[in-house]
């Protein structure tokens, strides 16, 4: 395992991320994190994250020189380069220079292991305030910048090394590279963490766990809960259950996406639940988008349970299979400390005082490399490649009361919206685009000789890389009109297509 410690940079995530795709197994580690304890998980390496712009900063996180001197490769970033400089005895001036966003570097007469061959000048990702000016003893410096006179340094023989640049993003060309580069040659790890061993592992793991044990796992028809179920069910065979509610806040053709497509990928054994009228007369009258959440929420905790009886009354059932990944992890307390801006109640969430042992095959895993699992499982691309969906679905889309129709309204609508979206080639582009249901505005349209009345719907295709922040895409004219167009022709209720061109912030990505 090669550990990444965190020292606040929103940066750590995907600094693990870079170095999986390098196939070596990495984990994210708070930056207070004692050294002993460091010590003791026996990392094959560690890489030192960016943070604060400056070691100089009042409360800047402290980095114990201990780490440097236990005979592990340590590779520091930005913050952990200047870091490391300062503990092994180099220099870092507290001069204010500033460094920020594309900057180029120029590599030296003597380029080391990590920039070797590599343009002699090429962009890199700065971002610090302070920086280095003599590297500490027994340490070659290998590149520079124009306000960075020592932009990265190396000393092979301790297996140290460190750059200021940001190598993890995309603004950094040859990052994945260098970040290739100190681990296969620097430390010495040798690639082989890949999707078909990420599977073998976890079956083990899965058999380890539940022995001749019984499982249950709910579907949502997205793909961690897929995924996830049909890893248990390679492991397990038939004694996992798996459990679809259908609340009937689903888009047109996801029902059977799991009950036909899913089970021929798996031969998993299903179980569903019909529960539309349930939900329908649950949400009478719920206008208040909380309340919508709530009510969709409880009751589906209500038919899951029942769902979970029947299946246990059989047989005796020990485990419950959950979809859970390893950004979950880290921001519920494993790791960083970067706030969680809203937490989302999810349909799939349990009640606490649930009497199973949790099986979480994915917990170690971020969501692309999920989708690979899935995928080499044989799983259908359009489970795998899933847009995300919000699990109180539909439901927090019309705006104003859910009924039957209107549902049905919408279902039509986004079911064109879809279509057009992937004819198009725009799936990997967006990030996701809610087809939104006005269901309490009318509005006069004209259609042939008749006047109409009819509501609106809007299309809020959004970009984004975590659904945090997310722009508007800017998607083109022809695509919007071919939606906007048969749309209106299709649906009768539908008179009116409307792009909705917030950013978020300020809107979010959903209405409700
Ligand atoms: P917002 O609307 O907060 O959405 O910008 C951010 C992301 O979360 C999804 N979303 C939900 N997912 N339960 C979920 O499982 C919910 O209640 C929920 N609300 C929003 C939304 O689709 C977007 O991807």
């Amino acid at each position: 395992t090669v550990l990444v410690v965190d020292y606040g940079a929103q940066y750590a995530q995907l600094i693990a991320r870079r170095v999986r795709e390098a196939q070596v197994y990495s984990e994210i580690v708070p930056g207070d994190t004692p050294v002993d304890e460091i010590v003791a998980r026996k990392p094959a390496a560690l890489i030192l994250s960016g943070g604060p712009s400056s070691v100089y900063e009042p409360g800047a996180p402290s980095v114990d020189p201990a780490l440097f001197t236990a005979g592990i490769p340590v590779l520091g970033l930005c913050y952990g380069f200047q870091a490391m400089a300062r503990s092994l005895g180099g220099e870092v001036a507290p001069d204010g220079t500033r460094e920020y966003g594309r900057t180029e570097l120029t590599v030296c007469a003597a380029p080391g292991a990590l920039h070797d061959g590599l343009p002699a000048r090429h962009p890199v990702w700065m971002s610090h305030g302070d920086s280095v000016v003599r590297a500490p003893e027994g340490f070659v410096v290998t590149a520079s910048s124009e306000r960075a006179k020592v932009a990265a340094f190396e000393d092979t023989e301790r297996r140290l090394a460190g750059v200021q640049y940001h190598p993890e993003v995309g603004h950094s060309p040859y990052g994945r590279e260098v970040l290739r580069r100190f681990l296969h040659e620097i430390a010495g790890i040798a690639p082989g963490w890949t999707t078909s061993s990420i599977i073998n592992d976890s079956i083990d793991a899965v058999r380890a766990q539940v022995g001749e044990g019984r499982a249950i796992c709910g579907l949502s028809g997205g793909v961690d809960s897929a995924v996830a179920a049909a890893l248990v069910q390679r492991a397990i065979g038939d004694r996992l259950t798996c459990v679809f509610v259908d609340h009937g806040l689903l888009r047109a053709g996801e029902r059977e996406q799991v009950e036909r497509d899913f089970v021929a990928a798996t031969g998993a054994k299903l179980h569903t639940v019909d529960a539309n009228k349930r939900f329908l007369d649950a949400l009478a009258g719920v206008i208040d988008p909380e309340e919508k959440r709530k009510v969709i929420g409880r009751e589906f905790i209500r038919v899951f349970e029942a769902a979970t009886a029947e299946v246990a009354a059989e047989e005796h059932v020990g485990f419950l299979v959950q979809g859970t990944l390893y950004p979950d992890v880290v921001e519920s307390g494993g790791g960083s400390g970067t706030a969680t801006i809203k937490s989302h109640h999810n349909v799939g969430g349990l009640p606490d005082d649930i009497e199973f042992a949790l099986v979480e095959p994915l917990r170690a895993l971020f969501k692309d490399e999920v989708r690979r699992v899935g995928a080499e499982l044989g799983l259908p691309e359009a489970i795998v490649e899933r847009q995300p969906f919000p699990g109180p679905g539909l439901g927090i889309r019309i705006i104003g009361e859910v009924t039957h129709d209107r549902l049905e309204t919408l279902r039509a609508a986004d079911a064109i919206a879809r279509e057009e979206l992937t004819a198009a080639g725009l799936d990997r582009t967006i990030w996701q685009c809610p087809v939104v249901l006005l269901a309490d505005v009318r509005s006069v349209g004209v259609q042939g000789d008749g006047r109409t009345y009819g509501h609106p719907v809007v299309l809020r295709p959004v970009s984004s890389e975590d659904a945090m922040t997310a722009d508007w895409t800017r998607l083109p004219y022809d695509v919007l009109e071919r939606i906007s167009t048969r749309i209106t022709n299709e649906v009768a209720e539908v008179n009116r297509v409307v792009l909705d061109v917030t950013s978020k912030p300020p809107g979010t990505i959903e209405w409700e």
